[in-house]
């Protein structure tokens, strides 16, 4: 038995840790995981968006508290998953979703300081947040981790190589600790959305330049970009007992990008 049920009482109700919970998608599945009862911790690093998005879990009945988390600081990951614990005395769900794109430049080209941050940010981050989170769960003999990739964790993308090498990363990583933990109660996957119409994709200082995403929704066999909620469906999804027998998966969630 990996997932602890919601049902009962206020005890037994379910407590996500949601990393990069401030925006996009990191955000709809707090609150889709709010509406269901799961109380939440949120962190990132843009507090005025964090506390934003705590108010808004709570003005819907919600229970969410607010921590300033910087996944490349393991220190704070470590102070998040201890104080969710003692907040509301357990948690059940680790969701390892923060993430950046980094400037494009060619391989040949990339600052070494900028692919650094890039694989701090999307692949240390996710190391960090596991391991603190995995004391936990070992403890428990139960969890469920769900680390964020992406179709360009599949993929190459021109310009795009520290973000690519380090979504490729956050795959193996979910891969080997499954295997690793799956006999100790805790069930670990990926998911890899498509593009979906986040700050990361469609805000000022998204990476992508309009004409290029034009390029990309062609090839979207949906022809158009996902919503923060419809990768949140299948995160909530994996996070429940419903996808019990899932281990070590790499979820593509992408309106069929990858069937090309
Ligand atoms: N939007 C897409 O098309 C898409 C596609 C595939 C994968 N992803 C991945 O989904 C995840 C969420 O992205 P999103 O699209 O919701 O973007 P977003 O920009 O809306 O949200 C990302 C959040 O991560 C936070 N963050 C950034 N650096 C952080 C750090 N060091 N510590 C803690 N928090 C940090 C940001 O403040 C922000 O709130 C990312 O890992 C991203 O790579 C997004």
């Amino acid at each position: 038995m990996t997932d602890v049920q919601t049902s009962g009482g206020e005890s037994s109700r379910r407590v996500a840790f949601v990393t990069g919970g401030a925006s996009g998608i990191g955000r709809a599945a707090s609150l889709a995981w709010a509406r269901e009862g799961v109380r939440i911790l949120l962190g990132d690093v843009d507090d005025a968006a964090g506390e934003m998005t705590v108010k808004d879990i709570q003005s819907a009945g919600g229970e969410a508290q607010y921590v300033h988390v910087d996944v490349c600081n393991e220190a704070d990951c470590i102070n998040a998953v201890e104080q969710a614990v003692k907040l509301y005395g357990r948690l059940d769900i680790g969701f390892n979703n923060a993430g950046i794109t980094g400037s494009s430049h060619r391989v040949g080209r990339y600052p070494l300081n900028e692919w650094r941050r890039v694989l701090d940010v999307n692949l240390t981050g996710v190391f960090n947040c596991m391991q603190a989170e995995l004391k936990v769960f070992e403890q428990q003999g139960a969890g469920v981790i769900i680390n964020t990739s992406s179709v360009i964790g599949q993929r190459g993308t021109a310009g795009g190589s520290a973000y690519s090498a380090a979504k490729h990363g956050v795959i193996g990583l979910t891969r080997s600790a499954a295997l690793e933990y799956a006999g100790r109660g805790v069930r670990i996957n990926a998911i890899c959305p498509g593009y979906v119409e986040t700050q990361l994709v469609v805000g000022e200082q998204a990476g992508i330049p309009s004409n290029v995403l034009d390029e990309k929704i062609k090839r979207i066999a949906a022809r158009r970009l996902g919503q923060p909620e419809e990768i949140a469906a299948v995160v909530v999804w994996l996070a429940s007992q419903a996808a019990s027998f899932v281990h070590g998966s790499a979820v593509d969630v992408d309106g069929g990008y990858l069937a090309f």
